[in-house]
Protein backbone atom coordinates (compact mmCIF):
# COMPACT_ATOMS: atom_id res chain seq x y z
CA UNK A 1 0.00 0.00 0.00
CA UNK A 2 1.63 3.20 -0.97
CA UNK A 3 1.69 6.08 1.53
CA UNK A 4 -0.60 8.13 0.09
CA UNK A 5 -3.26 5.46 0.39
CA UNK A 6 -2.55 4.73 3.84
CA UNK A 7 -2.69 7.98 5.04
CA UNK A 8 -6.02 8.80 3.47
CA UNK A 9 -7.46 5.97 5.28
CA UNK A 10 -5.53 6.76 8.40
CA UNK A 11 -7.23 9.63 8.51
CA UNK A 12 -10.56 8.47 7.40
CA UNK A 13 -10.47 6.26 11.07
CA UNK A 14 -9.27 9.13 13.11
CA UNK A 15 -11.53 11.64 11.52
CA UNK A 16 -14.54 9.79 12.32
CA UNK A 17 -13.70 8.55 15.77
CA UNK A 18 -12.89 12.75 16.40
CA UNK A 19 -16.30 13.08 15.40
CA UNK A 20 -17.97 10.75 17.20
CA UNK A 21 -15.84 10.99 20.69
CA UNK A 22 -16.34 14.57 20.95
CA UNK A 23 -20.08 14.45 20.75
CA UNK A 24 -19.86 13.06 24.24
CA UNK A 25 -20.60 14.08 27.33
CA UNK A 26 -22.21 17.89 26.78
CA UNK A 27 -24.68 17.39 28.76
CA UNK A 28 -25.41 20.66 31.18
CA UNK A 29 -25.27 19.23 33.94
CA UNK A 30 -24.46 20.23 37.71
CA UNK A 31 -21.48 17.76 37.68
CA UNK A 32 -20.21 19.98 34.56
CA UNK A 33 -16.50 19.40 35.81
CA UNK A 34 -16.57 15.90 36.05
CA UNK A 35 -17.41 16.13 31.94
CA UNK A 36 -14.78 18.54 31.53
CA UNK A 37 -11.96 15.98 32.97
CA UNK A 38 -13.22 13.22 31.01
CA UNK A 39 -12.98 15.44 27.61
CA UNK A 40 -10.34 17.07 28.35
CA UNK A 41 -8.00 13.45 28.35
CA UNK A 42 -10.46 11.68 25.62
CA UNK A 43 -9.80 14.50 22.80
CA UNK A 44 -6.09 15.50 23.81
CA UNK A 45 -4.62 13.59 20.53
CA UNK A 46 -4.22 10.15 21.03
CA UNK A 47 -2.89 8.32 18.17
CA UNK A 48 -6.21 6.52 17.98
CA UNK A 49 -4.29 3.20 17.27
CA UNK A 50 -7.21 1.06 18.92
CA UNK A 51 -10.22 2.85 16.86
CA UNK A 52 -8.16 2.17 13.75
CA UNK A 53 -7.39 -1.38 14.58
CA UNK A 54 -11.13 -2.15 15.13
CA UNK A 55 -12.52 -0.08 12.15
CA UNK A 56 -10.20 -1.81 10.15
CA UNK A 57 -10.80 -5.58 11.37
CA UNK A 58 -14.53 -4.67 10.94
CA UNK A 59 -14.08 -3.61 7.43
CA UNK A 60 -11.95 -7.13 6.84
CA UNK A 61 -14.97 -8.63 8.39
CA UNK A 62 -17.03 -7.40 5.58
CA UNK A 63 -19.32 -5.44 7.52
CA UNK A 64 -21.54 -3.08 5.32
CA UNK A 65 -20.03 0.06 6.65
CA UNK A 66 -17.18 0.59 8.61
CA UNK A 67 -18.55 3.47 10.23
CA UNK A 68 -21.29 1.36 11.61
CA UNK A 69 -18.31 -0.28 14.34
CA UNK A 70 -17.68 3.81 15.59
CA UNK A 71 -19.49 3.01 19.00
CA UNK A 72 -17.10 -0.51 19.60
CA UNK A 73 -14.21 1.59 18.34
CA UNK A 74 -15.23 4.41 20.76
CA UNK A 75 -16.01 1.99 23.84
CA UNK A 76 -12.19 0.91 23.51
CA UNK A 77 -10.75 3.72 23.51
CA UNK A 78 -13.00 5.50 26.33
CA UNK A 79 -11.56 2.11 28.41
CA UNK A 80 -7.90 3.20 27.32
CA UNK A 81 -8.01 6.35 28.22
CA UNK A 82 -9.23 5.55 31.72
CA UNK A 83 -6.52 3.00 31.94
CA UNK A 84 -3.77 6.28 31.19
CA UNK A 85 -5.94 8.29 33.31
CA UNK A 86 -5.85 6.33 36.41
CA UNK A 87 -1.92 5.07 35.01
CA UNK A 88 -0.57 8.54 35.33
CA UNK A 89 -2.33 8.93 38.94
CA UNK A 90 0.42 9.80 41.79
CA UNK A 91 -0.33 6.33 43.29
CA UNK A 92 0.56 4.50 40.08
CA UNK A 93 3.56 5.72 37.86
CA UNK A 94 2.49 9.52 38.75
CA UNK A 95 3.38 11.38 35.84
CA UNK A 96 2.50 14.37 34.88
CA UNK A 97 2.39 14.69 31.19
CA UNK A 98 0.68 12.75 28.71
CA UNK A 99 0.18 13.35 24.88
CA UNK A 100 2.28 16.73 25.48
CA UNK A 101 -0.25 17.90 27.91
CA UNK A 102 -0.33 18.13 31.90
CA UNK A 103 -2.01 14.92 33.25
CA UNK A 104 -5.77 14.68 34.17
CA UNK A 105 -4.72 14.88 38.02
CA UNK A 106 -2.60 17.80 37.43
CA UNK A 107 -5.19 19.82 36.29
CA UNK A 108 -8.05 18.39 37.92
CA UNK A 109 -7.03 16.89 41.03
CA UNK A 110 -7.14 13.13 41.77
CA UNK A 111 -10.52 12.64 42.87
CA UNK A 112 -11.77 13.78 39.68
CA UNK A 113 -9.34 12.72 37.33
CA UNK A 114 -10.14 8.97 39.37
CA UNK A 115 -13.72 9.50 39.26
CA UNK A 116 -13.61 10.14 35.52
CA UNK A 117 -11.72 7.26 34.71
CA UNK A 118 -14.61 5.34 36.55
CA UNK A 119 -17.30 6.95 34.38
CA UNK A 120 -15.33 6.44 30.80
CA UNK A 121 -15.14 2.37 32.10
CA UNK A 122 -19.03 2.29 32.34
CA UNK A 123 -20.11 4.67 29.47
CA UNK A 124 -18.08 2.65 27.26
CA UNK A 125 -20.47 -0.49 27.95
CA UNK A 126 -23.05 2.29 27.32
CA UNK A 127 -22.01 2.92 24.32
CA UNK A 128 -21.91 -0.79 23.23
CA UNK A 129 -25.26 -1.48 24.14
CA UNK A 130 -26.30 1.53 22.09
CA UNK A 131 -24.85 0.92 18.92
CA UNK A 132 -27.53 1.74 16.60
CA UNK A 133 -26.17 -0.26 13.64
CA UNK A 134 -25.30 -3.64 15.24
CA UNK A 135 -26.72 -6.83 16.44
CA UNK A 136 -27.59 -7.96 20.07
CA UNK A 137 -25.04 -11.07 19.13
CA UNK A 138 -21.93 -8.67 18.16
CA UNK A 139 -22.85 -6.37 21.06
CA UNK A 140 -22.80 -9.61 23.62
CA UNK A 141 -19.68 -10.42 22.33
CA UNK A 142 -18.21 -6.89 22.15
CA UNK A 143 -19.09 -6.44 25.61
CA UNK A 144 -17.34 -10.14 26.97
CA UNK A 145 -14.35 -9.54 24.64
CA UNK A 146 -13.96 -5.57 26.09
CA UNK A 147 -14.31 -6.98 29.49
CA UNK A 148 -12.34 -9.87 29.23
CA UNK A 149 -9.08 -8.17 28.15
CA UNK A 150 -9.72 -5.00 30.52
CA UNK A 151 -10.89 -6.74 33.55
CA UNK A 152 -9.86 -8.70 36.59
CA UNK A 153 -7.09 -10.94 34.74
CA UNK A 154 -6.84 -8.21 31.74
CA UNK A 155 -5.15 -5.22 31.67
CA UNK A 156 -6.16 -4.47 35.35
CA UNK A 157 -3.62 -7.50 36.17
CA UNK A 158 -1.09 -6.26 33.84
CA UNK A 159 -0.88 -3.15 35.84
CA UNK A 160 -0.89 -4.63 38.89
CA UNK A 161 1.82 -7.11 38.28
CA UNK A 162 3.37 -4.07 36.82
CA UNK A 163 3.29 -2.00 40.02
CA UNK A 164 4.28 -4.58 42.09
CA UNK A 165 7.78 -5.53 40.60
CA UNK A 166 6.86 -8.70 39.13
CA UNK A 167 8.55 -8.11 35.42
CA UNK A 168 12.72 -9.06 36.01
CA UNK A 169 13.28 -11.48 33.52
CA UNK A 170 12.01 -11.78 29.51
CA UNK A 171 9.14 -14.11 30.74
CA UNK A 172 7.86 -12.73 33.46
CA UNK A 173 7.99 -8.83 31.39
CA UNK A 174 6.01 -10.51 28.51
CA UNK A 175 3.62 -12.27 30.27
CA UNK A 176 3.01 -8.46 31.94
CA UNK A 177 2.83 -6.75 28.98
CA UNK A 178 0.49 -9.43 27.56
CA UNK A 179 -1.83 -8.06 30.25
CA UNK A 180 -1.26 -4.64 30.45
CA UNK A 181 -0.88 -3.75 26.61
CA UNK A 182 -1.52 -6.80 24.39
CA UNK A 183 -5.10 -7.43 25.60
CA UNK A 184 -6.20 -4.42 24.91
CA UNK A 185 -5.26 -4.61 21.43
CA UNK A 186 -6.05 -8.22 20.49
CA UNK A 187 -9.49 -6.80 21.86
CA UNK A 188 -9.46 -3.68 19.48
CA UNK A 189 -9.45 -6.38 16.41
CA UNK A 190 -11.90 -8.64 18.23
CA UNK A 191 -14.64 -5.69 18.78
CA UNK A 192 -14.02 -5.07 14.68
CA UNK A 193 -14.58 -8.83 14.18
CA UNK A 194 -17.47 -8.75 16.39
CA UNK A 195 -19.04 -5.85 14.33
CA UNK A 196 -18.69 -7.30 11.38
CA UNK A 197 -19.89 -10.98 12.27
CA UNK A 198 -16.34 -12.47 11.14
CA UNK A 199 -15.44 -15.85 10.78
CA UNK A 200 -13.42 -17.68 13.67
CA UNK A 201 -10.98 -18.11 11.62
CA UNK A 202 -10.25 -14.36 10.25
CA UNK A 203 -10.99 -13.44 14.22
CA UNK A 204 -7.95 -15.76 15.25
CA UNK A 205 -5.83 -14.26 12.85
CA UNK A 206 -6.44 -10.89 13.29
CA UNK A 207 -5.79 -10.88 16.94
CA UNK A 208 -2.92 -13.53 16.52
CA UNK A 209 -1.90 -9.73 14.94
CA UNK A 210 -2.97 -7.65 17.12
CA UNK A 211 -1.86 -9.50 20.41
CA UNK A 212 2.31 -9.74 18.47
CA UNK A 213 1.62 -6.02 17.72
CA UNK A 214 0.83 -4.90 21.26
CA UNK A 215 3.73 -6.37 22.41
CA UNK A 216 6.02 -4.63 19.99
CA UNK A 217 4.18 -1.48 20.56
CA UNK A 218 5.19 -1.82 24.34
CA UNK A 219 8.86 -3.40 23.74
CA UNK A 220 8.57 0.35 21.56
CA UNK A 221 7.02 2.48 24.14
CA UNK A 222 9.76 1.27 26.92
CA UNK A 223 12.53 1.99 24.60
CA UNK A 224 11.32 5.40 23.61
CA UNK A 225 11.11 5.75 27.46
CA UNK A 226 14.60 6.04 27.31
CA UNK A 227 15.66 7.42 24.44
CA UNK A 228 12.49 9.15 22.83
CA UNK A 229 11.98 13.09 22.71
CA UNK A 230 10.05 14.59 25.33
CA UNK A 231 7.97 16.98 22.89
CA UNK A 232 7.36 14.41 20.35
CA UNK A 233 7.04 11.36 22.24
CA UNK A 234 4.32 13.82 25.08
CA UNK A 235 5.55 11.54 27.77
CA UNK A 236 8.11 12.42 30.34
CA UNK A 237 11.46 10.46 29.35
CA UNK A 238 12.91 8.64 32.17
CA UNK A 239 9.87 7.89 34.20
CA UNK A 240 10.08 3.92 34.11
CA UNK A 241 13.57 4.66 35.73
CA UNK A 242 12.50 7.28 37.99
CA UNK A 243 9.87 4.55 39.28
CA UNK A 244 11.86 1.78 39.73
CA UNK A 245 10.58 0.04 37.08
CA UNK A 246 12.56 -3.06 35.02
CA UNK A 247 11.76 -2.65 31.40
CA UNK A 248 12.67 -4.63 28.17
CA UNK A 249 15.02 -1.37 27.71
CA UNK A 250 16.51 -2.79 30.84
CA UNK A 251 16.78 -6.12 30.05
CA UNK A 252 17.42 -5.86 26.28
CA UNK A 253 19.36 -2.46 25.55
CA UNK A 254 18.28 -0.26 22.67
CA UNK A 255 19.20 -2.20 19.81
CA UNK A 256 18.06 -5.34 21.69
CA UNK A 257 14.83 -3.45 21.56
CA UNK A 258 15.02 -2.48 18.07
CA UNK A 259 15.80 -5.83 16.76
CA UNK A 260 13.19 -7.84 18.94
CA UNK A 261 10.19 -5.11 17.86
CA UNK A 262 11.20 -6.19 14.19
CA UNK A 263 10.87 -9.30 14.82
CA UNK A 264 7.86 -9.01 16.33
CA UNK A 265 6.41 -6.97 13.38
CA UNK A 266 7.35 -9.90 11.13
CA UNK A 267 5.71 -12.31 12.93
CA UNK A 268 2.28 -10.19 13.22
CA UNK A 269 2.40 -9.66 9.80
CA UNK A 270 2.90 -13.13 9.29
CA UNK A 271 -0.14 -13.63 11.10
CA UNK A 272 -2.03 -11.88 8.05
CA UNK A 273 -1.06 -14.21 5.43
CA UNK A 274 -4.06 -15.95 4.80
CA UNK A 275 -6.06 -12.25 5.57
CA UNK A 276 -7.12 -11.18 2.11
CA UNK A 277 -6.54 -7.06 1.48
CA UNK A 278 -4.01 -6.66 4.53
CA UNK A 279 -1.95 -3.90 3.33
CA UNK A 280 -3.09 -1.84 5.87
CA UNK A 281 -2.27 -3.79 8.44
CA UNK A 282 1.20 -4.55 7.40
CA UNK A 283 1.62 -0.98 6.56
CA UNK A 284 0.27 0.45 10.26
CA UNK A 285 2.35 -2.68 11.77
CA UNK A 286 5.34 -1.19 9.94
CA UNK A 287 5.04 2.07 11.01
CA UNK A 288 4.56 1.93 14.62
CA UNK A 289 7.35 0.03 14.61
CA UNK A 290 9.69 2.99 13.56
CA UNK A 291 7.19 5.38 15.79
CA UNK A 292 8.54 8.29 17.46
CA UNK A 293 5.07 9.18 19.89
C1 LIG B 1 -0.06 4.23 25.79
O1 LIG B 1 -0.77 3.88 24.65
C2 LIG B 1 -0.06 3.09 26.74
C3 LIG B 1 0.73 1.96 26.28
C4 LIG B 1 0.20 0.79 26.09
C5 LIG B 1 2.15 2.09 26.04
P1 LIG B 1 -0.73 4.79 23.34
O2 LIG B 1 0.69 5.09 22.98
O3 LIG B 1 -1.56 4.13 22.29
O4 LIG B 1 -1.42 6.13 23.85
P2 LIG B 1 -2.17 7.27 23.05
O5 LIG B 1 -3.61 6.90 23.10
O6 LIG B 1 -1.67 7.36 21.64
O7 LIG B 1 -1.87 8.50 23.84
C1 LIG C 1 0.57 1.47 30.66
O1 LIG C 1 1.90 1.21 30.37
C2 LIG C 1 -0.36 0.65 29.94
C3 LIG C 1 -1.71 0.84 30.51
C4 LIG C 1 -2.44 -0.18 30.79
C5 LIG C 1 -2.27 2.17 30.74
P1 LIG C 1 2.85 2.45 30.61
O2 LIG C 1 2.76 2.91 32.01
O3 LIG C 1 4.20 2.11 30.06
O4 LIG C 1 2.17 3.51 29.65
P2 LIG C 1 2.63 5.01 29.51
O5 LIG C 1 4.09 4.96 29.11
O6 LIG C 1 2.42 5.67 30.83
O7 LIG C 1 1.75 5.51 28.42
MG1 LIG D 1 2.16 2.19 33.83
MG1 LIG E 1 2.65 5.01 32.69
MG1 LIG F 1 5.51 3.54 29.12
Amino acid sequence: MDADAFRTRCDAYREATEIYLNRLFLDNDPWQKLYESMRYSLLSGGKRLRPMLTLECARLGGIRDWRDALPFACALELVHTYSLIHDDLPCMDDDELRRGKPTNHVVFGETMATLAGDALQAEAYRLIAEAPELTEAAKLEAVRSLARASGASGMVAGQVLDLTDYGHDRETLATLCDRKTCFMLKAAAELGCAAANASAELTAALARYASLLGLAFQIRDDLLDVIGDEATFGKPIGSDKAEGKTTFADLLGADGCRAEVRRLTDEACAALENVGDAEFLVALARRLAERTK
